[in-house]
């Protein structure tokens, strides 16, 4: 960790800034992603190894959808960046509930001025071996879908369903297996997907009917882990 704290000529320790350069900002342009989403692209903080950075893709940017129906067009205000808003206000909604986040979500810590727009940064999951972890799509591909990481989904689902988190896109690439250093075990994490979709927010609005949609939204993940696995259905 980079940050740094520097003296004044009285002898008082200043405020540790926030980046080397002092400005907040942050320039990617540079650097290659860690990894492409079809929305935004991940990049590793260039001065804390414990946090990833994600920004819109270029090609992904806002265009004017003048097609759309009129209750997405409230949407419109946040231009790409709604990924990251949608995110924001679940992570603050998840807080809310219990005054704490579940294991399963992803750390949120804010956003970040760059070269590549506005940043939203995240705490980096990563596995035993410290390299980025692996979302379920990759876990699977590399055959690594093993008996330990079976019941860390099964107990993803489990905890998922048990809480009051709102999920709009459960996808295989949405989830990352990762270390949990505290407790010394593997376990799923959202990385991307959380909050409500909806033009009306029924699954914020109605227990029951987030309670449902999250069923649906398991089985189908279930369904596409069965398939990437060659399972029978
Ligand atoms: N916090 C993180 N730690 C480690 N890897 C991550 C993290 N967040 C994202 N990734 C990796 O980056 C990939 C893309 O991230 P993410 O899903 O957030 O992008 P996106 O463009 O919003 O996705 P989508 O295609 O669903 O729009 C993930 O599949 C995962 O492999
Ligand atoms: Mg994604």
């Amino acid at each position: 960790m980079q940050i740094t704290k520097t003296t004044t000529v009285s002898g008082a320790a200043a405020p540790p800034r926030l980046l080397p350069n002092g400005s907040g900002f942050v320039r990617l342009k540079q650097h290659v992603p860690i990894a492409r989403g079809g929305r935004r692209l991940v990049y590793a903080h260039p001065y804390i190894d414990q946090l990833v950075l994600k920004v819109p893709r270029p090609e992904a940017r806002y265009e004017n959808h003048a097609g759309l129906p009129f209750w997405r067009r409230h949407f419109r205000r946040f231009k790409h960046y709604n990924d990251s808003v949608r995110e924001a206000v679940e992570h603050v909604a998840a807080y809310a509930a219990t005054e704490r986040l579940p294991p399963f979500m992803q750390r949120f810590y804010g956003f970040l001025e760059t070269d590549m727009g506005l940043a939203s940064v995240s705490k980096a999951e990563r596995g035993r071996d410290g390299n980025y972890a692996p979302n379920l799509r990759q876990l699977v591909q590399a055959g690594k879908f093993d008996t330990e990481a079976r019941a860390a989904f099964a107990e993803f689902c489990e905890a998922l369903m048990a809480s009051n988190v709102v999920v709009g896109d459960l996808r295989m690439e949405n989830l990352v297996y990762s270390y949990d250093a505290q407790n010394d075990k593997m376990k799923f994490v959202i990385i991307d997907g959380a909050g409500d979709k909806n033009g009306i927010k029924l699954c914020s609005l109605s227990n029951l009917y987030n309670r449902l949609s999250k069923q649906k939204r398991i089985h189908a993940l279930e369904r596409q882990l069965a398939i990437a696995l060659g399972d029978p259905l």
